[in-house]
Protein backbone atom coordinates (compact mmCIF):
# COMPACT_ATOMS: atom_id res chain seq x y z
CA UNK A 1 0.00 0.00 0.00
CA UNK A 2 1.47 3.55 -0.75
CA UNK A 3 -0.39 6.31 0.97
CA UNK A 4 -0.01 9.50 2.34
CA UNK A 5 -0.21 9.09 6.12
CA UNK A 6 -0.14 12.43 8.50
CA UNK A 7 2.52 12.44 11.06
CA UNK A 8 3.68 14.31 13.95
CA UNK A 9 7.14 14.68 15.73
CA UNK A 10 7.23 13.12 18.95
CA UNK A 11 11.34 13.36 19.31
CA UNK A 12 14.12 14.57 17.63
CA UNK A 13 17.66 14.46 18.79
CA UNK A 14 21.22 15.33 17.48
CA UNK A 15 22.88 12.20 17.27
CA UNK A 16 26.26 13.70 16.22
CA UNK A 17 27.17 16.44 13.86
CA UNK A 18 24.79 16.56 10.91
CA UNK A 19 22.94 13.34 12.03
CA UNK A 20 19.58 12.91 13.30
CA UNK A 21 17.05 10.28 14.70
CA UNK A 22 13.46 11.33 14.45
CA UNK A 23 10.55 9.88 15.82
CA UNK A 24 7.12 9.92 14.36
CA UNK A 25 3.82 8.95 15.52
CA UNK A 26 1.35 8.67 12.82
CA UNK A 27 -2.25 8.57 12.59
CA UNK A 28 -2.40 5.51 11.22
CA UNK A 29 -0.04 2.63 11.26
CA UNK A 30 2.93 2.77 7.89
CA UNK A 31 3.01 -1.60 8.36
CA UNK A 32 5.91 -1.35 6.35
CA UNK A 33 8.11 -4.44 5.67
CA UNK A 34 11.93 -5.13 6.12
CA UNK A 35 13.97 -2.94 3.03
CA UNK A 36 11.07 -1.05 1.99
CA UNK A 37 10.98 2.83 2.68
CA UNK A 38 8.73 6.01 3.12
CA UNK A 39 9.14 9.76 1.91
CA UNK A 40 8.32 12.90 3.90
CA UNK A 41 7.02 15.62 2.86
CA UNK A 42 5.98 18.67 4.35
CA UNK A 43 2.19 20.18 4.85
CA UNK A 44 2.03 23.64 3.14
CA UNK A 45 5.62 23.04 1.43
CA UNK A 46 5.98 23.59 -1.47
CA UNK A 47 9.85 24.33 -1.88
CA UNK A 48 11.24 21.08 -1.81
CA UNK A 49 8.05 20.14 -3.97
CA UNK A 50 9.28 16.40 -4.19
CA UNK A 51 8.88 14.17 -1.32
CA UNK A 52 12.30 13.13 -0.23
CA UNK A 53 12.95 9.24 0.33
CA UNK A 54 14.29 7.74 4.01
CA UNK A 55 14.98 4.69 5.28
CA UNK A 56 12.66 3.09 8.19
CA UNK A 57 14.89 2.80 11.09
CA UNK A 58 12.32 1.32 13.33
CA UNK A 59 8.34 0.96 13.23
CA UNK A 60 6.82 -0.28 16.05
CA UNK A 61 2.82 0.37 16.31
CA UNK A 62 1.78 3.40 15.01
CA UNK A 63 5.76 4.96 15.79
CA UNK A 64 8.34 5.09 13.14
CA UNK A 65 12.12 6.10 13.45
CA UNK A 66 14.38 7.56 10.77
CA UNK A 67 17.87 8.28 10.78
CA UNK A 68 19.43 11.31 8.36
CA UNK A 69 22.01 13.28 7.46
CA UNK A 70 21.69 16.90 6.70
CA UNK A 71 22.53 17.63 3.29
CA UNK A 72 20.40 20.26 1.59
CA UNK A 73 17.08 22.11 1.99
CA UNK A 74 15.00 19.41 2.92
CA UNK A 75 17.14 17.55 5.43
CA UNK A 76 18.07 21.15 6.70
CA UNK A 77 14.31 22.20 7.45
CA UNK A 78 13.84 18.40 8.68
CA UNK A 79 16.49 19.29 11.47
CA UNK A 80 14.96 22.37 12.69
CA UNK A 81 11.74 20.97 12.68
CA UNK A 82 10.24 20.39 16.94
CA UNK A 83 8.03 17.92 18.41
CA UNK A 84 4.70 18.10 17.84
CA UNK A 85 5.12 19.50 14.08
CA UNK A 86 3.08 17.68 11.28
CA UNK A 87 4.69 16.00 8.62
CA UNK A 88 3.37 13.87 5.65
CA UNK A 89 4.39 10.24 5.32
CA UNK A 90 4.18 8.60 2.06
CA UNK A 91 4.14 4.92 2.00
CA UNK A 92 5.45 1.99 2.41
CA UNK A 93 7.20 1.86 -0.83
CA UNK A 94 9.57 -0.14 -2.76
CA UNK A 95 9.81 -4.09 -2.77
CA UNK A 96 10.56 -5.73 1.06
CA UNK A 97 13.82 -7.55 1.44
CA UNK A 98 14.33 -10.33 3.99
CA UNK A 99 17.48 -11.78 4.36
CA UNK A 100 18.30 -15.45 2.17
CA UNK A 101 19.41 -17.80 4.74
CA UNK A 102 22.78 -17.99 5.48
CA UNK A 103 24.77 -19.44 7.63
CA UNK A 104 26.73 -16.15 8.90
CA UNK A 105 26.54 -12.87 7.59
CA UNK A 106 28.70 -9.60 7.37
CA UNK A 107 26.85 -6.54 7.08
CA UNK A 108 29.18 -3.74 5.85
CA UNK A 109 28.15 -0.36 6.31
CA UNK A 110 28.81 3.50 6.26
CA UNK A 111 27.27 6.53 7.62
CA UNK A 112 23.70 6.43 7.65
CA UNK A 113 23.30 3.16 4.96
CA UNK A 114 23.78 1.26 7.90
CA UNK A 115 19.91 2.54 8.84
CA UNK A 116 18.96 -0.16 6.64
CA UNK A 117 20.38 -2.97 8.77
CA UNK A 118 18.38 -2.15 11.94
CA UNK A 119 15.23 -3.88 10.59
CA UNK A 120 17.28 -7.49 10.66
CA UNK A 121 18.68 -7.38 13.84
CA UNK A 122 16.37 -9.51 15.24
CA UNK A 123 16.92 -12.06 12.64
CA UNK A 124 20.55 -11.91 13.13
CA UNK A 125 20.50 -12.44 16.78
CA UNK A 126 19.94 -16.34 16.49
CA UNK A 127 23.15 -16.17 13.24
CA UNK A 128 26.91 -15.82 13.59
CA UNK A 129 26.86 -12.36 12.13
CA UNK A 130 29.47 -9.37 12.32
CA UNK A 131 29.17 -5.47 11.36
CA UNK A 132 32.28 -3.60 9.70
CA UNK A 133 30.94 -0.17 10.16
CA UNK A 134 32.96 3.12 8.93
CA UNK A 135 32.28 6.15 9.64
CA UNK A 136 34.56 9.12 9.23
CA UNK A 137 35.29 10.05 12.93
CA UNK A 138 34.11 9.51 16.34
CA UNK A 139 31.31 12.18 16.32
CA UNK A 140 29.79 10.70 13.26
CA UNK A 141 29.87 7.43 14.44
CA UNK A 142 25.82 7.60 15.40
CA UNK A 143 25.53 3.84 15.61
CA UNK A 144 27.46 3.11 18.15
CA UNK A 145 24.40 4.39 20.16
CA UNK A 146 22.20 1.55 18.87
CA UNK A 147 24.27 -1.78 17.32
CA UNK A 148 25.29 -3.91 20.06
CA UNK A 149 29.17 -3.49 20.31
CA UNK A 150 30.12 -7.22 20.46
CA UNK A 151 29.49 -7.69 17.15
CA UNK A 152 30.76 -4.48 15.71
CA UNK A 153 34.12 -3.88 14.06
CA UNK A 154 34.21 -0.18 13.70
CA UNK A 155 36.59 2.16 12.07
CA UNK A 156 36.91 5.18 11.69
CA UNK A 157 39.15 7.62 9.54
CA UNK A 158 40.89 9.75 11.94
CA UNK A 159 41.03 6.74 14.50
CA UNK A 160 39.24 8.44 16.92
CA UNK A 161 36.73 5.64 17.67
CA UNK A 162 37.91 1.76 16.44
CA UNK A 163 40.40 0.75 13.75
CA UNK A 164 41.87 3.70 12.02
CA UNK A 165 41.66 3.47 8.04
CA UNK A 166 38.13 3.09 6.14
CA UNK A 167 35.78 0.12 5.74
CA UNK A 168 37.84 -0.91 2.30
CA UNK A 169 40.95 -0.94 4.65
CA UNK A 170 39.86 -3.70 6.59
CA UNK A 171 37.25 -5.73 4.23
CA UNK A 172 39.64 -8.54 2.79
CA UNK A 173 41.11 -9.35 6.01
CA UNK A 174 37.53 -9.33 7.49
CA UNK A 175 36.37 -11.77 4.48
CA UNK A 176 39.20 -14.09 4.78
CA UNK A 177 39.18 -14.70 9.28
CA UNK A 178 35.17 -13.64 9.27
CA UNK A 179 34.26 -16.29 6.29
CA UNK A 180 30.87 -15.23 5.93
CA UNK A 181 28.20 -16.80 4.15
CA UNK A 182 26.74 -13.52 2.52
CA UNK A 183 27.64 -10.31 2.44
CA UNK A 184 25.28 -7.62 2.35
CA UNK A 185 26.78 -3.61 2.07
CA UNK A 186 24.73 -0.37 2.79
CA UNK A 187 26.46 3.19 2.22
CA UNK A 188 27.35 5.65 -0.38
CA UNK A 189 27.62 4.54 -4.11
CA UNK A 190 31.25 5.12 -3.89
CA UNK A 191 31.90 2.75 -1.08
CA UNK A 192 29.70 0.13 -2.69
CA UNK A 193 31.88 0.69 -6.10
CA UNK A 194 35.26 -0.03 -3.93
CA UNK A 195 33.21 -3.27 -2.28
CA UNK A 196 32.73 -4.67 -5.29
CA UNK A 197 35.84 -4.37 -6.86
CA UNK A 198 37.66 -5.51 -3.94
CA UNK A 199 35.43 -8.84 -4.13
CA UNK A 200 35.43 -9.20 -7.54
CA UNK A 201 36.98 -12.80 -7.20
CA UNK A 202 35.57 -13.77 -4.07
CA UNK A 203 32.89 -16.16 -4.06
CA UNK A 204 31.29 -14.77 -1.39
CA UNK A 205 27.39 -13.65 -2.57
CA UNK A 206 27.61 -9.84 -2.46
CA UNK A 207 24.21 -8.46 -2.34
CA UNK A 208 24.39 -4.27 -1.98
CA UNK A 209 21.61 -2.01 -1.26
CA UNK A 210 21.50 0.95 -3.39
CA UNK A 211 19.71 4.54 -2.47
CA UNK A 212 19.80 6.56 -5.43
CA UNK A 213 18.05 9.84 -6.17
CA UNK A 214 14.51 9.22 -6.40
CA UNK A 215 11.73 11.44 -8.20
CA UNK A 216 8.14 10.01 -7.85
CA UNK A 217 9.11 7.24 -5.95
CA UNK A 218 6.55 4.72 -7.62
CA UNK A 219 8.03 3.66 -10.92
CA UNK A 220 6.78 6.76 -13.28
CA UNK A 221 9.68 9.08 -13.59
CA UNK A 222 12.86 6.51 -14.13
CA UNK A 223 15.06 8.73 -12.34
CA UNK A 224 16.01 5.64 -10.42
CA UNK A 225 16.58 3.71 -13.35
CA UNK A 226 19.45 1.19 -13.28
CA UNK A 227 20.92 -1.26 -15.51
CA UNK A 228 21.14 -4.79 -14.75
CA UNK A 229 23.10 -7.96 -16.75
CA UNK A 230 20.85 -10.93 -16.81
CA UNK A 231 20.94 -13.83 -18.77
CA UNK A 232 18.97 -12.46 -21.77
CA UNK A 233 21.09 -9.58 -21.75
CA UNK A 234 20.48 -5.44 -20.10
CA UNK A 235 17.48 -4.48 -18.66
CA UNK A 236 16.57 -1.34 -16.67
CA UNK A 237 14.84 -1.61 -13.38
CA UNK A 238 13.40 1.20 -11.07
CA UNK A 239 15.13 1.17 -7.56
CA UNK A 240 11.75 2.41 -5.67
CA UNK A 241 9.81 -0.14 -7.56
CA UNK A 242 11.83 -3.33 -7.50
CA UNK A 243 14.98 -2.51 -5.42
CA UNK A 244 16.84 -1.42 -2.75
CA UNK A 245 18.88 -4.89 -2.53
CA UNK A 246 20.62 -6.26 -5.23
CA UNK A 247 23.15 -8.99 -6.11
CA UNK A 248 26.17 -7.37 -6.94
CA UNK A 249 27.38 -8.93 -9.72
CA UNK A 250 23.78 -8.30 -11.37
CA UNK A 251 23.82 -4.35 -11.42
CA UNK A 252 26.03 -2.28 -13.36
CA UNK A 253 26.80 0.47 -11.06
CA UNK A 254 26.05 3.70 -12.08
CA UNK A 255 29.35 6.50 -11.74
CA UNK A 256 29.45 8.01 -8.22
C1 LIG B 1 15.51 4.94 -0.98
C2 LIG B 1 16.31 6.01 -0.28
C3 LIG B 1 16.45 5.93 1.10
C4 LIG B 1 17.18 6.93 1.77
N1 LIG B 1 17.32 6.82 3.11
C5 LIG B 1 18.01 7.75 3.78
C6 LIG B 1 18.15 7.66 5.21
O1 LIG B 1 17.65 6.74 5.87
N2 LIG B 1 18.87 8.65 5.83
C7 LIG B 1 19.43 9.68 5.12
O2 LIG B 1 20.07 10.53 5.73
N3 LIG B 1 19.30 9.80 3.79
C8 LIG B 1 18.60 8.87 3.10
N4 LIG B 1 18.45 8.98 1.75
C9 LIG B 1 18.97 10.20 1.08
C10 LIG B 1 17.97 11.34 1.31
O3 LIG B 1 16.77 11.05 0.62
C11 LIG B 1 18.57 12.64 0.76
O4 LIG B 1 19.64 13.01 1.59
C12 LIG B 1 17.55 13.76 0.78
O5 LIG B 1 16.57 13.50 -0.17
C13 LIG B 1 18.25 15.06 0.48
O6 LIG B 1 17.27 16.06 0.38
P1 LIG B 1 17.68 17.58 0.64
O7 LIG B 1 16.61 18.47 0.07
O8 LIG B 1 18.05 17.78 2.06
O9 LIG B 1 19.01 17.73 -0.18
P2 LIG B 1 19.17 18.02 -1.75
O10 LIG B 1 19.30 19.50 -1.93
O11 LIG B 1 18.13 17.30 -2.53
O12 LIG B 1 20.56 17.34 -1.96
C14 LIG B 1 21.71 17.79 -1.22
C15 LIG B 1 22.92 17.01 -1.66
O13 LIG B 1 22.75 15.61 -1.33
C16 LIG B 1 22.91 14.82 -2.49
N5 LIG B 1 21.93 13.74 -2.44
C17 LIG B 1 20.59 13.86 -2.38
N6 LIG B 1 20.00 12.63 -2.36
C18 LIG B 1 21.01 11.73 -2.42
C19 LIG B 1 21.07 10.31 -2.46
N7 LIG B 1 19.98 9.56 -2.46
N8 LIG B 1 22.28 9.72 -2.54
C20 LIG B 1 23.38 10.46 -2.55
N9 LIG B 1 23.41 11.81 -2.54
C21 LIG B 1 22.24 12.43 -2.47
C22 LIG B 1 22.63 15.76 -3.66
O14 LIG B 1 23.38 15.37 -4.81
C23 LIG B 1 23.16 17.07 -3.18
O15 LIG B 1 24.53 17.17 -3.36
C24 LIG B 1 17.75 8.01 1.05
C25 LIG B 1 17.60 8.07 -0.34
C26 LIG B 1 16.89 7.08 -0.99
C27 LIG B 1 16.73 7.16 -2.48
S1 LIG C 1 11.66 7.46 -8.48
FE1 LIG C 1 10.40 7.77 -10.21
S2 LIG C 1 10.60 5.88 -11.20
FE2 LIG C 1 11.65 5.53 -9.36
Amino acid sequence: MNSVIQARIVKKDNLSGEIFHMVLETEIPLQSLPGQFLRLSLPGILDPFIPRPFLIFREHGPVVEIVFNMRGKFTRMLSQMEPGQPLELHGPLGKPFFLPDAESYLLVGGGTGAVFFSRYLQDLQEKRHLFLLGSRNSSTNWFSLFYPAENVLLVTEDASAGLKGTILDYLPKTVRDFKPALILASGPLSLLKGIASLLEDDHTPLWIVLEEMMGCGVGICLSCAITLRGEEGLRKACLCREGLVWKAKEVILPEP
